[in-house]
């Protein structure tokens, strides 16, 4: 592998972590030197294959900070375990990319970035459900293919949402952030699907209509979707949170788009495969009204044929949690989570990240996957 294309920080540090691409910001790398941490950052442009990260950890490797890109699966682990790996931590909250079993079995705590992304994600998944429903990406095409010769009264009419019913299927962290934004932001009804009924989203929304009613403003609702099929009926604008997994693959085909309203909008800022995007490319061909916004896709960086060529989606390149804030604590975090199990420290199980972006973190681990499986002692259990 060429030497030219890694970083080296702290030659003489004693644990040896690897980092396969390099992060925004420098807290991150701060943290592990503090942990006595060698920091060996890939600066390359191509992706490293499983066999160049397993070339890279060789028969030494304390720790790897790993990209969602990448599939850790059992001989990626086994590598680790080999080196005599302690910890990793996806630089991501989903962890689709991970076999957790196979870690666990290879006695690897895996952590991930929860939290600190949520609020760029939901933005992102607001930003294309206006651009969907407001046409933005095909009247940029026509403005920009120079075809604008006047204002028209029907040029690129699309649909309000102030008012509408919007569905979250999955409403976990981004999906309950997303649902705020639009019912507070917008006065949208929110008719919402996940595992489980939120009560602090539905007390959100109580709190929210007391405000409104004070205002003697029309009160909004948020209720809880028994199914997916009653939601996409129902609904005008439905928005995916879901992780991949849980039998979510495919969760949104054919039959269940056939249940949307012709002039209905979809977005995804998911994973790709939750939504079977050649179905999605039909669907969308064959109702001109119907609009999708995707951050993410079935087979990434491949788009479904058919999919550029159509004008009512927007596409995003996965760019959810890219903003400098997002992005630099993912890197913050990813990296306590490896600094704390290099150091014997516990694990965080707090549902708020937001001391470790502070002065003074906690000393512990922000998110292990699986603490529960491996025995790890929980911060503050003793309290
Ligand atoms: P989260 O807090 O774990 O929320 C996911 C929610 O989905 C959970 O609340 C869970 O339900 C629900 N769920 C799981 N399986 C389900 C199923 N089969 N049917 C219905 N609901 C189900 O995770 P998050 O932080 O919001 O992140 C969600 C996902 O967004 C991540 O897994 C990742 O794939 C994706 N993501 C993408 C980007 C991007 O760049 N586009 C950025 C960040 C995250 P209950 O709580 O009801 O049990
Ligand atoms: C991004 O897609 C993430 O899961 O953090
Ligand atoms: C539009 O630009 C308007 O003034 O109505």
């Amino acid at each position: 592998m060429n030497e030219d294309n890694w970083r080296i920080v702290n030659p003489d540090g004693k644990n040896r972590v690897i980092v396969t691409r390099d992060l925004p910001g420098e807290r991150w790398v701060d943290i592990l030197v503090a942990a006595g941490c060698r920091v060996e950052i890939f600066t390359g442009t191509a992706e490293l294959s499983s066999d160049e990260i397993r070339h890279a950890m060789g028969s030494r490797c304390d720790a790897v900070i790993g990209q969602l890109v990448e599939s850790w699966d059992d001989a990626l682990f086994e590598g680790l375990k080999a080196a005599g790996g302690r910890a990793y931590s996806n630089y991501a909250v989903g962890f689709n990319n991970i076999d957790l079993a196979a870690a666990t079995r290879c006695g690897i705590p895996v952590g991930n970035t929860p939290g600190v992304l949520t609020e760029a994600t939901a933005e992102l998944a607001v930003a294309l459900t206006f651009a969907a429903a407001r046409r933005i990406g095909e009247a940029e095409r026509y403005l920009r293919a120079g075809k604008w010769d006047r204002w028209l009264p029907r040029l690129f009419l699309g649909t309000q949402l102030r008012g509408k019913t919007v569905g979250i299927i999955g409403a976990g962290r981004i999906g309950s952030a997303y649902a705020r934004m639009m019912m507070e932001g917008h006065k949208a009804d929110i008719l919402y699907y996940s595992r489980h009924p939120k009560p602090a989203l539905e007390s959100f929304a109580a709190a929210y209509n007391r405000f409104l009613a004070m205002r003697q403003e029309p009160a909004v609702v948020c209720r809880y979707a028994k199914t997916i099929e009653g939601l996409l009926k129902e609904t005008d604008c439905v928005s995916i949170h879901v992780p991949l997994g849980h039998g979510t693959r495919h969760l949104i085909n054919a039959e269940r788009l056939a249940l949307m309203k012709p002039e209905g909008v979809l977005v995804n800022t998911s994973r790709g495969p939750v939504i079977d995007e050649a179905a999605l490319v039909d669907h969308c061909r064959q109702h001109p009204e119907f609009r999708a916004g995707l951050d993410v896709y079935e087979n990434e960086p491949e788009l479904a044929p058919g999919l550029v060529e159509l004008e009512n989606v927007v596409l995003a390149p996965h760019i959810g949690s890219a903003t400098r804030w997002a992005r630099e604590g993912m890197a913050t975090l990813a990296a306590f989570n490896v600094a704390a199990m290099l150091v014997g420290n516990p694990v965080w199980h707090r549902p708020d990240i937001d001391a470790f972006l502070k002065a003074d973190p906690p000393p512990a681990a922000p998110s292990i996957l699986n603490a529960t499986e491996l025995g790890l002692p929980l911060y503050g259990a003793m309290e």
